[in-house]
Formats: C-alpha cells, structure tokens, sequence
C-alpha cells in the first residue's frame, strides 16, 4: 500500500525523490563491491587498461556521516538527472523494473557494470566515477538511493533509480594521482594500518 501511495505521489509531482536506506547485508555489499573493485586494480587485474598495481590501497568502511551528509542534500529526481560530477561524490543511475532495491543487488551491479564499462569506454562521467573509486586515501563511505518516477516517450511510467555515494578523504582534483604504484600490494600502508584479509590486499587500521 505504501508503494502504491508512493507512485502516486510520484507522478502529480514530477521531481519527487523517496530516499531510502539499506539494512546491514545491503551495506556490507555495496562495502564489498567497492573493495573488490579497489583490490582487483591494486593487484594489477587492470593492468592492460593502464591501471597499474598499486601499495597503498585503503579498505573502505560504511560511515554514516557520509550517509547524514547525502541525506541532507535533499536531491530532487531532475537534479539528480542533469547533476555533474561533484568531487567525493559519485551517483549512478539504474532502470528497474520492482519498486524496492532493499538487498541493494541492483545497485551493487550498477556500481560494478559502470566501473567495468569505464575501463573501456570514451564515458567521461564514468571513468571520473572510477577514478574516485580507486583513490587510495578514501577509507570510509555512506551511500543512499532515491527512487524517481519517470514517463518515457511513450507515455508509459517506469522507475529509476540513483545511488548517491560519499566518499571521504574525497578525491581533491580530478587528476590527482590515485595511488602509489608499485609491485606489491599493502607495501606501502600508511602508518597504523596493515593488510589483513588475505583475500582483499587493503591497507586497514591495525587492532590494538
Ligand atoms: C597510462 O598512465 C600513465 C600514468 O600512470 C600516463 O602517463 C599515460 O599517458 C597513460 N597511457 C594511456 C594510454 O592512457
Ligand atoms: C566519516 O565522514 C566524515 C565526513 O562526513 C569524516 O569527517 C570522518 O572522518 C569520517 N569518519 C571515519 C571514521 O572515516
Ligand atoms: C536485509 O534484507 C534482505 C532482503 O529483504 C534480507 O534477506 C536480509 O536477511 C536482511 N538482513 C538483515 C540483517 O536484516
């Protein structure tokens, strides 16, 4: 019932946004995606697209502040559609077919399909989302989504979708470099941090 009132709402306002959070597997999969990606470049799976294996990749952490900060923009569905980059933050857009993302798997495809696709694509807007992606000083990020209801050419509705990721230490200009390149992975960690996990070469805050 809620989601029917929802789409109503939706289509007598055109630029109506339903933020929306996930529950903690949701999290912990947007996390993982994220890492993945940052640990395939820094072990040298990208290689052949000029991305070089790197020694200081940090591991990313969920940070609800980051979360606050995304929800308190208040993003409008026509914003969000015409918004450029901002630097800290990446916004992907997904088609669906259900109302609800709430185990966060299309979203998580979307993030990995567009960091994969800008390895070789021209896609500007993507390979600057990927750069952020693969900066190596960011250890912490909050994401939400909002859901926009939209009517195509042919009258016919159907909703989309953004995630808003923040990112923080954020990526200060866009051709800052990313990481220290280099053969081995976690060699150059910065200080208190080490890797752990031997399945994911990043560099994380040491237990004491
Ligand atoms: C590859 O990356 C290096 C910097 O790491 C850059 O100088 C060079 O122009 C890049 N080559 C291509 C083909 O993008
Ligand atoms: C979380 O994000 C905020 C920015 O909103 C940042 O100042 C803070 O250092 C981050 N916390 C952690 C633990 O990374
Ligand atoms: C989160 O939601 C998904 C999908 O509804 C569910 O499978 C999962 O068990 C939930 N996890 C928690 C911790 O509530």
């Amino acid at each position: 019932m809620k989601n029917i009132i929802m789409i109503l709402l939706g289509l007598t306002v055109g630029s109506f946004a339903s933020t929306h959070e996930w529950n903690e597997t949701a999290i912990e999969g947007l996390v993982f995606v994220h890492n993945k990606l940052r640990n395939d470049a820094s072990q040298g799976l990208w290689a052949r697209h000029n991305i070089s294996k790197s020694t200081d990749m940090q591991k990313l952490f969920w940070n609800n502040s980051l979360v606050a900060e995304a929800k308190h923009e208040m993003y409008d569905c026509d914003q969000l559609e015409k918004r450029e980059l901002t630097l800290g933050e990446n916004i992907y857009q997904y088609d669906v077919t259900t109302y609800d993302d709430v185990d966060g798997q299309q979203g998580e495809a979307a993030i990995n399909k567009d960091s994969h696709d800008a390895l070789s694509s021209k896609d500007q807007a993507a390979q600057y989302r990927l750069r952020q992606i693969l900066y190596s000083k960011s250890n912490s990020i909050g994401c939400i989504y909002e859901s926009c209801d939209r009517i195509d050419d042919e009258g016919t509705n159907y909703n989309t979708r953004f995630i808003i990721c923040k990112y923080s230490p954020a990526l200060k200009n866009i051709d800052d470099q990313l990481y220290e390149e280099g053969e081995e992975a976690c060699s150059n960690c910065p200080s208190g941090t080490s890797c752990t996990d031997p399945m994911m070469k990043l560099c994380e805050k040491k237990l004491v």
